[in-house]
């Protein structure tokens, strides 16, 4: 069975004392533990700046919500070494982080980051028993153009080259739907996971849509037979609209 994970990209906001406030007021916006042990197959997921990371795992304990996570934006695939500005899986897993975004499109754009770096960050991941989450997705003009379909299926070769299928989460993230409130039509989103799906040898991989999800789509877009979760990146930020978004049945 194919787990739902519906996890929150804070990207670059918010400091420290944001980060507790959040917390602070998030748990009592989620569904009671009586209807969480019966989702018990739904993982909910915050990826935070790595100035958070510490201090979030500390207070997690004491809000008692056992399929509640923190996760981080990103990790190096060296153990160690000079990479100024780079963090390491080690790093991660001594603060007890199982997850990692990998390959996000803002650090494709911006960042230099390739196919290749993604891989091997993929395999960084991995290797350290984190989960990473390779996300994947077209340009407006590469949609325009009919080359969705060839430019992730491109994406997904280069980037799961010796990969474990069997540790790991894909987000279909479409870059014209992220952070422009212009959401990919569900049904359409549904059919590019599918299609993804086609392309994976472990057929039970949690594939997530991302862009532009928000309290009153979400329900649509579980409502979708191939949409395994969501990541979401504006709307993770306050806390009773993530909730609503976590509490989405
Ligand atoms: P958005 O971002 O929800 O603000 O569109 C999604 C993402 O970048 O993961």
């Amino acid at each position: 069975m194919r787990k739902i994970v519906i996890a929150g990209n804070w990207k670059m906001y918010k400091t420290q004392s944001e980060a507790k406030t959040f917390f602070s007021e998030f748990p009592a916006h989620l569904k009671t533990t009586a209807s969480q042990a019966a989702i018990a197959d739904q993982q909910i997921l915050i990826c935070v700046p790595y100035t958070n990371l510490a201090i979030l795992q500390t207070i997690l304990p004491a809000i008692g919500q056992a399929n509640l996570s923190i996760g981080a934006q990103n990790v190096h695939w060296a153990e160690n070494g000079a990479f100024t500005g780079e963090i390491s899986a080690p790093m991660l897993l001594e603060m007890g982080i199982k997850y990692v975004i990998i390959g996000h499109s803002e650090r494709r754009q911006f960042f230099g980051e390739t196919d290749e770096t993604v891989n091997k960050r993929l395999k960084a991941a991995q290797a350290h028993g984190i989960t990473p989450i390779l996300c994947v997705g077209e340009s407006k003009q590469q949609r325009d153009a009919n080359e969705t379909e060839s430019w992730i299926f491109s994406q997904l070769a280069a980037d799961l080259i010796d990969v474990d299928q069997n540790n790991m989460i894909v987000a279909y993230e479409p870059i014209w739907a992220i952070g422009t409130g212009d959401t990919c039509a569900s049904s359409e989103a549904n059919r590019v996971i599918g299609l993804i799906r086609g392309k994976l040898t472990n057929p039970n991989v949690t594939i997530q849509y991302g862009g532009s999800v928000k309290a009153d789509n979400i329900d649509e877009i579980m409502a979708q037979p191939e949409i395994d979760g969501v990541l979401v990146g504006g709307a993770s930020l306050d806390p009773a609209g993530f909730a609503r978004i976590v509490n989405y049945r």
